[in-house]
């Protein structure tokens, strides 16, 4: 029976999977040294296992945490290493856009590649990024999960904030029956966004806006501005990662956001959906699967 390996920030993920899978779990200990070199060890042995370390990667620091979990695993004798990443940092870029630039979805790749036989993760930026794993990644998605949240609000529309994001608010929306439609997003900057004016049939609607990620919240306050002006009931912000990084939440409230919603990918106080029966799922189907380093 494989033994689950609970990172920093994940354990109330850990504790579902392990409620679901009727897997052991053990916890990992973490200290930061003076100069700032961190340290890590598993809670427990590990030798002769198959060890499943879980650990999320927002704040971006935890990228580096996991890679101890996964060395801790290896060093100490695991038989075989899988590891679960529900949120993984850096995907976003996912080539060269301009001459010069790291190709950081790659290096993180690689690295988890170097001590994992395979990684599960959900709702990548883009999915693209699983060829960097070399087909030994799965990226769940968080459609199903979202879309019983949605169902049960009574949900109307299900509308992205831009193109880009038209797949996954399709998807939740065709599952239950909802309308779905986009709207036109322009970054200005890492954290300025422009939303163009678009008319929407959506006035008396009760309209949830799905993103993969809320970080500064500037694109979904933005979309939810329009959707208020144009008269929708009861706004709910869904991001499937909820980074809200400063004043995010502040900013959708301000904008008229009736109700904020994330996933457990990330811990925060609105990590209403659960993605632990798609994971759990997903670890005991392929776990036969899976070689020996
Ligand atoms: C970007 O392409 C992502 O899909 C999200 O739209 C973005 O990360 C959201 O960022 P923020 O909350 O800072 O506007």
């Amino acid at each position: 029976m494989p033994l689950l390996v609970a990172g920093e920030g994940g354990q109330s993920l850990a504790q579902k999977l392990a409620h679901l899978t009727h897997w052991p779990v053990v916890g990992a200990e973490f200290k930061t040294f003076p100069d700032g070199e961190e340290y890590a060890k598993i809670q427990g042995g590990v030798k002769g296992q198959d060890v499943v370390v879980l650990q999320t990667t927002y704040p971006p620091s935890r990228l580096w945490k996991l890679l101890l979990l996964l060395s801790a695993a290896r060093e100490n004798g695991a038989s075989t290493i899988r590891c679960v990443v529900p949120y993984l940092a850096y995907a976003r870029q996912d080539r060269v856009f301009l001459e010069g630039e790291a190709l950081s979805a790659r290096l993180v790749a690689d690295s988890i590649r170097q001590y994992a036989t395979d990684c599960v993760t959900v709702d990548l930026h883009k999915d693209d990024v699983r060829k960097f794993f070399g087909g030994v990644c799965q990226n769940l998605s968080a459609a199903e999960p979202f879309a019983k949240e949605f169902k049960a609000k009574g949900i109307e529309v299900v509308l992205a904030p831009d193109a880009g994001a038209l797949d996954r608010a399709k998807d939740v929306a065709g599952r239950i029956g909802a309308r779905f439609d986009h709207l036109e997003k322009k970054r200005v900057s890492s954290d300025i966004v422009e939303m163009r004016p678009k008319a929407l049939d959506v006035a008396g609607k009760k309209v949830a806006i799905l993103d993969d990620i809320i970080s500064t919240g500037g694109t979904m306050a933005k979309a939810t501005e329009q959707l208020v002006a144009q008269k929708a009931v009861g706004v709910v912000c869904a991001g499937v990662h909820g980074l809200f990084m400063a004043d995010a939440v502040t900013k959708l409230k301000k904008a008229g956001a009736a109700e904020i919603l994330a996933s457990d990918t990330i811990d925060s106080p609105y990590s209403r959906v659960s993605v632990a029966e798609l994971i759990a799922h997903a670890l005991t189907v392929t776990s036969a699967a899976r070689t020996r380093w």
